[in-house]
């Protein structure tokens, strides 16, 4: 299995990288950065790209993959919706594009938020973009899951690029305890790889960021069940 990785040096992005490597299944993971990662591996090929609206420059690197972990994203505090847009939305659906075109059969999971909202009726303008980037993946030809983290512990060396997160995981360390005990049977906090939230076909469920708390949720694609038996909500 050939997966890529889209936000690795990301928190989020650190653990689908991880998990992916550690995993013999995977034959080759393949990172979309737009600076070189300190990570070495004989199984990791890394693609410094600049421009994420257009891939038509790497589109031959990316033939032959069988899943994409795309966890790249940001923060919309102190950004406009227009900039936020272009990161979160126009990104998402160049990279989704240009797999289609390379590897025609790729699964996509997007990590998304908790509260993203479908319908574009919310209030917060992030929640708004999300939703149209979700809707707009899942009208796409590919399978694509799309997964709503709620909370995440940064554990095993993942760091979020995020500075004002980076305060709250720390002011907020001492509570991660009390949240695992508030949430008995979910997957604990700390796991950032390969846990038990796996509701995603076969390898790439091992491989996806896991989910953390009750609120963390992954879509099938668009009308109905997903191809592993496991039973989702109908609609959104
Ligand atoms: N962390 C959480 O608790 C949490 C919870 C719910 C949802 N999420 C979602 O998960 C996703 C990732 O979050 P995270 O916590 O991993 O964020 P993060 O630590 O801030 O990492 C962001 C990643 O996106 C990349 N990126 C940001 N802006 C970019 C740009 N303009 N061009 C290219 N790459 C860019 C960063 O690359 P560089 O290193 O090059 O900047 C980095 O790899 C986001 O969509 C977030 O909403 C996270």
């Amino acid at each position: 299995m050939r997966v890529i990785v889209f936000g690795a040096s990301g928190m989020i992005g650190y653990g689908a990288l991880h998990a992916s490597l550690r995993d013999d299944a995977v034959t080759e993971v393949v990172a979309v950065v737009r600076t070189p990662l300190d990570v070495a591996h004989p199984r990791l090929r890394q693609i410094v790209h600049a421009d994420f609206t257009d891939f038509t420059a790497i589109q031959d690197e990316l033939t032959g993959l069988d899943a994409c972990f795309y966890c790249l994203g940001v923060s919309a505090v102190g950004r406009s919706e227009a900039e936020y847009t272009r990161v979160t939305y126009d990104y998402a659906l160049a990279a989704a594009r240009a797999l289609i075109t390379a590897s025609p059969g790729l699964t996509f999971v997007y990590v998304s938020g908790e509260g993203t909202d479908p319908t574009g009726q919310s209030r917060q303008m992030w929640a708004r973009v999300k939703g149209r980037t979700e809707n707009d993946l899942q009208a796409l030809p590919m399978t694509s899951y799309m997964f709503r983290l709620g909370f995440v512990q940064p554990v095993d060396g993942a760091v979020s690029r995020t500075p004002l997160y980076r305060r709250i995981y720390r002011a907020t360390a001492a509570l991660h305890p009390l949240l695992d005990a508030c949430s008995p049977g979910t997957s604990p906090p700390r796991t950032l790889s390969a846990g038990p939230c796996s509701p995603l076909p076969g390898r790439a469920a091992a491989l996806a960021p896991s989910c953390t708390t009750p609120t963390s949720t992954v879509w099938p694609p668009r009308g109905g069940e997903g191809d592993d038996g496991v039973t989702r909500p109908a609609s959104r």
